[in-house]
């Protein structure tokens, strides 16, 4: 599939950095869509609609003095318990934010205002019904979000997500989960993505805002530190088993959620995002904290030697 108009020619690696809930910032956005990949952020990491206008002015101003950098993305939440969502699309129509990714609920509304203004939306699924949803609903994007994503992984495999979603749908593919490394962008666009989508391997830069000790903890961990469960949140997602030991859970035996569907949001004092902290099995690939450019540079050179070896392999 060709990229959309909007990104053709603007990337240096097929890759979109996905929205972090705390994690990400305009600081982390603009070092990303320097390095020439879309960065990315959540909406909700602004306190209130009205810092995130002041965000949206100066991500727009930034990256008009840097022509070459690549565009950005604002994800919207789409559950009930956003009480932002018609103010933030409102600034998201202001500011003609490029991409708007949808997670968690429906993206039809969001769908009419952005093309209104000629954006793109993707959005973000964890099973086959809600991406046929999603093609229903005329997103440009889907982002297969598949087993071991940090977050709200889901539990599908790659190989066969990607080719289930292909079979009706033939917008813009992303594929996400433990994607950490350049062979692992290639491999994506080998499966039949266009784009890879790449959350956990942002924890480790340098530009990254978060916790000392988590960054420390995300050095630390492998695959087998990986935790996935719906205590916390009610949905399903991937968290470092050393951050829920500190509250004094048993990362390996955790209970059930309260109720189907509603989360504990924490245990003790100790809040989910917060203090509970999120990674996907591709965690394993954060050793040190590289700038943002150093991790593309990184990427880039490992995405062109595996073309090459790939290209052995042909001959
Ligand atoms: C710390 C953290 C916070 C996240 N917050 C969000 C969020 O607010 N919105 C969202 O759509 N996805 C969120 N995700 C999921 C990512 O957007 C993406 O699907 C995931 O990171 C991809 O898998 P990977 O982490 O294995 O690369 C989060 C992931 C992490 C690790």
């Amino acid at each position: 599939m060709p990229l959309p108009t909007l990104l053709r020619d603007r990337l240096r690696l097929p890759l979109v950095a996905a929205p972090m809930f705390l994690a990400s910032s305009p600081k982390l956005l603009l070092a990303q869509c320097q390095a020439g990949i879309v960065g990315s952020m959540p909406a909700l990491n602004a306190r209130s609609s009205e810092q995130l206008d002041d965000w949206l002015g100066e991500i727009v101003e930034s990256l008009a003095a840097t022509p070459q950098a690549a565009p950005f993305a604002i994800n919207q939440i789409m559950a009930p318990a956003n009480l932002r969502q018609d103010r933030d699309l409102a600034l998201l129509e202001k500011h003609q934010v490029p991409m708007v990714i949808t997670s968690v609920g429906s993206p039809g509304e969001v769908v009419a205002t952005v093309h209104g203004y000629g954006g793109l939306v993707f959005h973000d699924v964890v099973s086959v019904r809600h991406a046929e949803k999603a093609a229903a609903a005329g997103v440009d994007g889907i982002v297969a979000v598949c087993a071991g994503a940090g977050g709200h992984g889901g539990q599908l495999n790659p190989f066969a997500f990607v080719s289930e979603i292909r079979r009706f749908f033939e917008g813009t593919l992303l594929l996400s989960g433990a994607l950490a490394h350049g062979k692992d962008i290639l491999a994506a666009q080998l499966l039949g993505a266009d784009l890879a989508y790449m959350g956990t391997r942002f924890l480790g830069t340098a530009e990254c805002e978060i916790d000392a000790v988590y960054k420390q903890m995300l050095q630390a961990s492998s695959a087998d530190d990986i935790v996935y469960t719906d205590l916390f949140s009610g949905l399903r997602g991937n968290y470092l088993k050393a951050s829920i030991a500190r509250t004094g859970l048993n990362p390996e035996r955790l209970p059930a959620p309260p109720k189907p569907g509603v989360g504990t949001g924490g245990h003790g004092d100790y809040k989910l995002w917060k203090d509970i902290w999120a990674a996907g099995q591709g965690v394993g690939a954060i050793n040190g904290l590289p700038s943002v450019s150093e991790l593309i540079d990184d990427l880039e050179q490992q995405y062109r030697a595996t073309l090459r070896q790939a290209q052995v392999l042909a001959s």
